[in-house]
């Protein structure tokens, strides 16, 4: 599974791909807002610390606005992948904005059905929101079962699941386990994945034992 961390903050961002393991990065809205930054910069900014999407979402509502703003995204770099609404225009961009090559990740994704709808519209990534679903009391990991089990009963449909609104190590774990192809993690929760109190003490433990040896490797 692909990582992609969720958030426009750029010290993060350069943190966490210093460890090698953010395959791209995901922004929206609310994300640039909190970062305070001008929205075009910062994504030329992320786009030339990581190689792989980064997500830009447009803020126009009808198909025609959606594509000359999903353009000028493009623009600012090649690996911009475009961000797109599930509604029955941001459908029409995208499938415009596929066919000239570009990137799309179809967003805010709450069922199958839209699922499959962006994926024959050609999209790249289709990202449904696990943690907007449990927070309405639902199961929001069973979207990600769903999907999967549609997309693998077509293989004409090549359309990658993203994982979103991930809230938790635990979330991380089980969109992996349900075959998403890519989780994109905020900061915070992809720093967590590597602690363990057992890793901790048995290091302790290491550590002084091999003190007590009184040698060294190198
Ligand atoms: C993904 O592209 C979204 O930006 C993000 O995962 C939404 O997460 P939230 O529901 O925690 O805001």
């Amino acid at each position: 599974m692909k990582f992609f961390i969720d958030t426009a903050e750029i010290n993060e961002i350069r943190e966490l791909a210093d460890t090698g393991m953010v395959d791209g990065v995901t922004t929206n809205p609310s994300l640039v807002a909190k970062s305070g930054r001008d929205f075009k910069e910062v994504i030329a900014e992320i786009c030339s610390i990581v190689e792989g999407p980064v997500s830009a979402e447009v803020a126009a509502i009808e198909t025609e606005a959606m594509i000359s703003e999903g353009r000028a995204l493009a623009g600012i770099a090649k690996n911009v992948a475009v961000k797109v609404p599930l509604t029955w225009d941001g459908l029409r961009a995208c499938r415009t904005l596929s066919s000239e090559g570009t990137m799309v990740n179809v967003t805010l994704c709450f069922s199958a059905n839209q699922a499959l709808l962006a994926a024959k519209a050609g999209a790249t990534f289709i990202s449904p929101f696990i943690g907007r679903l449990d927070d309405i009391g639902l199961i929001g990991m069973e979207l990600i079962e769903e999907i999967r089990i549609v997309f693998d009963n077509y293989d004409a449909l090549k359309t990658e699941i993203l994982a979103a609104s991930i809230r938790s190590p635990a979330h991380v774990k089980e969109a992996a386990m349900a075959g998403a192809d890519v989780s994109t993690i905020p900061p915070a929760v992809l720093k967590s994945l590597a602690q363990h109190p057992l890793t901790d003490k048995g290091l302790t433990a290491f550590l002084s034992d091999w003190k007590k040896t009184g040698q060294t490797i190198v």
